[in-house]
């Protein structure tokens, strides 16, 4: 059964409580609850991890290191200003798909730089909840 590693970046702890015009009302946990299911339909082991901290998610994706075969990452904030995270995303060698609930795109301009996409296989946006689905979809096949 392939292992993949979920990571949630800033403030996506507050889902349904944030910005509820732009991610909608459902909550943090009900994300979680829909990412379990969705692995269980698709046959993968998924490890949850969700961190404020720049440097934690980049311990987080170290350790996955010759354990994990995916990584599904919205790295929230982070994706518009972390050279390190993607950095460690490369390191490591692992398929990541990079996962936005709402459409970056579309949104202000510093929303449409994305240092991680350079260190992923694809990227889904602008999809909401299922949008992790899809993501765990990819790297299951
Ligand atoms: C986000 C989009 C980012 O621009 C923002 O900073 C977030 C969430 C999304 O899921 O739509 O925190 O990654």
């Amino acid at each position: 059964m392939k292992k993949i590693l979920v990571i949630n970046g800033p403030s996506l702890n507050m889902l349904g409580i944030r910005e509820p015009e732009i991610y909608g009302t459902a909550t943090f946990s009900e994300l979680e609850e829909s990412i379990r299911n969705w692995a269980s339909e698709l046959g993968v082991e998924v490890k949850l991890f969700q961190s404020n901290h720049e440097g934690a998610i980049i311990d987080e994706i170290q350790a996955a290191y010759g354990k994990f075969d995916g990584i599904v990452i919205n790295p929230a904030g982070y994706t518009h200003t972390s050279v390190a995270i993607p950095d460690a995303i490369k390191a490591v060698g692992i398929p990541a798909v990079e996962v936005h609930i709402s459409d970056v795109d579309n949104r202000e301009d510093f929303r449409r730089i994305s240092y991680v996409r350079s260190a992923c296989i694809a990227t889904i946006k602008g999809k909401g909840f299922p949008g992790y689905r899809e993501a765990l979809e990819i790297l299951s096949r």
